[in-house]
Order: structure tokens, then sequence, then C-alpha cells
């Protein structure tokens, strides 16, 4: 596994702190953890030692980290086309596209096109891009703690200030609705009770052209598109209560708002569907997807649209561009997970829904033990533990931060063995571990992840 010529670690990190940008995530630590090899569910640092990860580079690796038929099948590419300007056509760029248009076309049977770049940013740009060009307007609705990247135009319409902040003034900002984080409601409200107060507080923005939306006399309103991601990712893996986008599409559609859905953290079967709006009965007219589309081989995203917004006399040549959009291996990569998902649809569907149910009656275990555990929850490999102080509420990104620095020391055991333990977080206060295995994580590594969360909880809390 481990290549004896690699650097040691302090020599790694010597030169990344001489020569690297600190602009990027991985200086978010002052002490970064260096890694050498992965497989399956795990890492492997410089000595060998595993870390079962939880987090999949951040849902990037849905399929397991190696995945012999994607490797292979990038391989295969590699031997014969590995580049080719997007300035020509061939076989598999079309193929992945008739495969992601006729999955939509059985799920919601609307017939759509599909259009490429390179990372996520860059789809939600260039889905901005394809509401502008039809709606003629550029005012766009988005959640609080949604998550779309961070290019100036992904920036727009991601909620967190601090990605802003430093960059002057944005123009064309969201304007940002409260997401269903029923735990923590924005206006107070009980789930059981609200009768989707949040969505009756939204429907009213429509009410009169004084609230500064629409106009009743013309039937135009300013804001004519919702970027929304069905569950929230970087927002700590929250998903709305049954019903709830059923509600907010009833009032989109009654002011002509078009409904783009971000499943670029989300899909890929991450909730037990191929997309996650699937749990909730309502169609998109646009659907982002990114990450687990390769399997973290090679960088590609893309949208998928209804064809009444990306036929080829509305979306025109030219529209959005990049040279490596639709790069070969990415785009063979995604043809391999397409077709991953078409031949295992069924059994991925049970067996997610099944260990799911497993993990998550393990954390509701871990919940009942231990008073710093406010709430658990998520839907298919999408999981959560919300961390609080003793009184079950207020946000402890302390433990959080504390947690996933234990994890990374690779101190932990199962079975005799040592183990580490790769988290992430996520929230609006950044006090919830978001749970992301590996969709293949197996029943005996879903019990030492249990396990492992335990011995984190007993050292931290
Ligand atoms: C929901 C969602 N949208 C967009 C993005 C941006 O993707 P990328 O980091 O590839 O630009 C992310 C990344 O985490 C994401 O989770």
């Amino acid at each position: 596994m481990i290549n004896s010529d690699l650097l040691s670690d302090e020599c790694i990190k010597e030169i990344d702190n001489e020569f690297c940008s600190f602009g990027d995530t991985v200086h978010y630590s002052s002490n970064p953890k260096v890694f050498a090899g992965c497989e399956g569910s795990f890492m492997y640092d410089s000595n060998d030692t595993p870390y079962l990860d939880l987090q999949m580079w951040y849902a990037s690796c849905n399929f397991g980290y190696k995945n012999k038929r994607i490797i292979n099948a990038v391989l295969e590419q590699i031997e014969t086309l590995p580049q080719i300007t997007p300035k020509f056509l061939y076989n598999y760029k079309p193929l992945l596209a008739e495969k992601i248009a006729k999955a939509n076309l059985k799920r919601f049977g609307e017939k759509g096109r599909v259009h490429f770049n390179v990372g996520g940013a860059q789809a939600t740009e260039d889905a901005i891009k394809l509401a502008r060009n039809y709606t003629k307007r550029n005012g766009m609705f988005a959640f609080m703690g949604g998550y779309h990247g961070r290019t100036i135009g992904a920036s727009c319409v991601t909620s967190s200030f601090r990605y802003r902040e430093r960059y002057g003034h944005f123009g064309d900002r969201a304007n940002f609705v409260p997401f269903p984080y029923c735990f923590r409601c924005h206006y107070g409200k009980k789930c059981e009770s609200c009768d989707f107060y949040c969505v009756k507080q939204f429907a009213k923005n429509f009410e009169s052209e004084y609230n500064s939306f629409y106009d009743k006399a013309t039937g135009e309103s300013e804001f004519k598109a919702f970027i929304a991601e069905p569950c929230l990712g970087t927002g700590g893996y929250i998903n709305p209560p049954k019903g709830y986008f059923k509600a907010l599409k009833q009032v989109l559609d009654d002011f002509g708002i078009m409904f783009i859905v971000d499943e670029i953290q989300m899909g890929m079967f991450r909730t037990g569907k191929l997309w996650a709006i699937e749990h909730y009965g309502v169609t998109p007219d646009v659907i982002t997807f990114a990450k687990s589309i390769t399997n973290g081989m090679n960088p590609l995203s893309g949208f998928w649209a209804k064809e009444k917004f990306i036929a080829p006399n509305v979306f025109p040549p030219g529209s959005a561009h990049s040279t490596y959009a639709s790069n070969p291996i990415g785009v063979r990569a995604g043809y391999e997970v397409m077709s991953i998902v078409e031949e295992e649809e069924s059994m991925l569907s049970s067996s997610i829904a099944r260990k799911s149910n497993m993990f998550l009656n393990g954390l509701y275990e871990l919940k009942r033990k231990y008073k710093c555990i406010g709430d658990v929850g998520g839907i298919g490999f999408a999981l959560r533990i919300e961390l609080t102080e003793n009184d079950g509420f207020t946000p402890n990104k302390r433990l959080c931060d504390l947690m996933q620095e234990e994890g990374l020391k690779g101190n932990l055991s199962y079975n005799g063995k040592k183990y580490g333990l790769v988290l992430n977080n996520g929230g609006f206060y950044k006090n919830i571990i978001t749970l992301v295995p590996s969709l293949y994580i197996t029943d005996e590594e879903i019990n030492m992840a249990l396990e492992l969360l335990n011995q984190l909880f007993e050292r931290c809390s």
C-alpha cells in the first residue's frame, strides 16, 4: 500500500508551508493531516494505519475509494482516447448524457438534455446562466445554509457571508430564505404544529408589489429562479419534513419561478435514491451534479434541464464552455458510475435503507448515552450528529472540532487493532458531524464506526 519513496509527513508539510497558497481549505487546520493511501471505506497514513472514512472526500467517492470497475474504465479510456478538444465529439459524451436524461425521464416523466462542465461551482454558474437566459431576470432565491460553490457567481447564491465578506459588493446576491431546519426553527415554531409556517411566510412576499417581489398587475416577478439543496450538505445534513417541498413548489409554480435543485452533494444515491429530491415528490426544472458522478476520479460536473429551458434554439452553442468540460476521462468515469447506478439500483436502494437504519439506531443509542448529542437524524447515508452543550440545544462547536482532531490521531481501537476515524463537520454553527460513508460500507464497518464514535465521545465529551 505505502510507497517508501514518499517524502516524510514533516517534509511534505514544510514544502507545503513554503510554496502553497493558504487560500484553500487545508489550512483551516494549523497541522494538516497527511495521508498516503486509500481503499474501500478507508484512508491510510504513512504508517499504514487505517482510518475509517465517514466523509468520503465530501461525498465525492460514494462508490468507495479505488473502486475497481471505475478505475478499469478510466484506464481503458486512457489507453484509447485520453485527450480530445471539446470542439469534437466522441462516443462516451453523448452516451453519458443519454444515461442521465433517460434516468430523469424515467423518474420525472420529463424529456431533457445535459450540459457538462468541470466542478460543482461551475455547474452552479451554468445553471444560473441557463435561468437568466430563459427568464431574462437575475433575481434568485436560495436557502439560508445552502452551499453552491465559491466562485463569484456561486457565492451570490451561497448564504454564508464569510465567503463574500472579503470580496466587495455582490450585486446579484440572492434573496436568502430560511431552510426548514426544524430542530432550530428560524421562526421558533414546532414542526408538529407549524403547518409549514415558513412556506406561508415565503408566499406572503408575493401578496403585494410593495413587498418588492411581484407585480400582480403584470404577473411579473423580479425573482425568477430558486436554487435549493434538497438536503443541506455543508449546512449540516438537514432534511426538510415531508410535504415541505410540495408546498414550496406550489408557490414557485404560482409565480412562475424556476426550481433548480443542487444535487452536487446529495445526488448519486447518497440518500438512497439517485437524486435526493426524489424523496419529496416534486419535479425540478434543472438538476446540477458533480462530485460522485465520477466517484472522484476526474473532475466532471454539469446540469440536466427540461427541454424547454435547454432546447438548442433557447440555449445555443457557446452559451457556456470550459476547455476541460466533458473531458474524456471524467466522462468515462461518469458513464461507468451511471452504469453502476442502473445495474445496482434496486440493490443500492434496499441495502442503503437497511444499513442507514442500522447506523441510525446506533446513533440513537449514542444519543441516549451522551448528553452532548442534541439531535441525530438524516436520510439514507447522509446522516448527522448535532453536538450541543449538556442542555441538549446550545451548539457545541468545540466538541465537534475536538472529535475530528482526535479521530485523526489514529489511536482508537477496534478488535485489538489501531484505527483512526475521518470525520467532517457542517451546520449553521459548525457543530454537526456529517456522516457520509461509502455506499458499500459493510455491517462490520458500521459497527466499527459506532464503536469508534463511542470512543471519541468517551474521550472528548
Ligand atoms: C451542494 C453543493 N453544491 C456545490 C458545491 C461546489 O462544488 P465544487 O466544490 O466542486 O465547486 C458543493 C461542494 O461541496 C456542494 O456540496
